[in-house]
């Protein structure tokens, strides 16, 4: 048997690989998978730790939040703002931006985090994840401001998630692809389970929110109907069909056997470019899509270069098998 690789050693591994993470970063993903833990355990707990439900409170995006949603958002918080690895944090369930408070040591790094992804499935016990995105603070003499976490997302120096599903699952990329870890509850360490995670470029599976169908653009239309007319349409092939509104959920598919997600804009709030946040949503699951050979379009061009305007920014999301969404994004530009 190979020896076990716990998520410590394999930082430190990496720390010590031309200081490919930083001690700072190292510490920082060390926080991050710990917080990561303690939400798993409550999310396990369920019913019997009175974690389901409602609050009676809207975040910023005007969602009532669940009672999870708030609980992983604490434990993410309390769990990084002493460690001195971080600057500041911004969260969907936060209007603005968490500064480190001065009891504390401030660090070069900046937390952007979907403390619960896929919070319509809290309380019918399917998987749901924490999604999170690192980026340096830019360096400046001043204070950290709202204005240093609006980089693009390919200055990510780290993302990942962790779903909370039948295992919970750590997957994580520091630009030098995608490693999967899987939590050994007895021993209470996350575990390397695979290395240079791959999405085939190829697929027969697409995912995407069938009901919105009639508001949908012209382009999303026509790939999702030559998708549906199977082997004797266009594509010449047959395509099944998922969709578990976890975007944790679907993109952990589609990293494990290919497949293409979509969230795109809709006309059901013409205004807003989709529903899916760029900061938190977008730009960490459409770095490790790249990071294991994929894809990232928003229909106009790659999610990684958009400038952001704002912290809560939305952004319409295609993403998974390098051909299909190629394909998808080429739709846009014929139509
Ligand atoms: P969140 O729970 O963080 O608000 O995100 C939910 C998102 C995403 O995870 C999922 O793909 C999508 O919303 C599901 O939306 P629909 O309910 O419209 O299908
Ligand atoms: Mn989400
Ligand atoms: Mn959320």
């Amino acid at each position: 048997m190979p020896p076990r690789i716990s998520l410590t050693r394999y930082l430190v591994e990496q720390q010590r690989h031309d200081n490919r993470i930083p001690a700072q970063l190292r510490l920082l993903l060390e926080v991050v998978a710990r917080a990561c833990k303690s939400i798993s355990m409550a999310v396990n707990k369920g019913a019997l730790g009175g974690v389901l439900g409602s609050t009676e409170t809207e975040n910023v995006q005007g969602e009532i939040q669940k009672k999870l949603d708030v609980i992983a958002n604490e434990v993410l918080i309390e769990a990084n703002e002493w460690g001195g690895h971080l600057a500041a944090m911004a969260s969907e369930e936060m209007d603005g931006i968490y500064v480190v408070p001065n009891r504390y040591p401030q660090g070069e790094y900046l937390l952007l985090f979907d403390p619960l992804d896929g919070s319509s499935n809290i309380d019918v016990n399917v998987s749901i994840g924490t999604i999170f995105s690192v980026l340096r603070k830019p360096e400046g003499p001043s204070g950290v401001t709202l204005q240093d976490f609006l980089q693009p997302g390919h200055q990510q120096v780290a993302a990942g998630y962790c779903i909370y599903g039948p295992q919970t699952t750590l997957v994580l990329t520091v630009g030098a692809g995608v490693v999967m870890f899987t939590l050994d509850r007895e021993q209470g360490s996350f575990v390397l389970t695979q290395e240079s995670l791959q999405i085939p470029p190829d697929t027969r599976e697409f995912a995407i929110n069938m009901s919105n169908m009639r508001h949908w653009a012209a382009p999303v239309r026509r790939y999702v109907d030559e998708c549906l007319a199977g082997r004797e349409g266009p594509r010449g092939k047959d395509f099944n069909m998922r969709w578990i509104a976890s975007m944790v959920a679907d993109v952990h598919r589609i990293l494990t056997r290919g497949g293409i997600f979509m969230y795109p804009w809709d006309n059901r709030e013409p205004d807003k470019p989709g529903k899916l946040r760029l900061m938190y949503e977008a730009n960490p699951m459409g770095w490790i899509v790249e990071q294991a050979g994929g894809a990232a379009s928003d229909g106009l061009g790659r999610i990684l270069d958009i400038h952001p305007a704002s912290l809560h920014q939305r952004v319409s999301v295609m993403l998974g098998s390098r051909h299909e969404v190629e394909r998808l994004a080429a739709y846009h530009t014929a139509l």
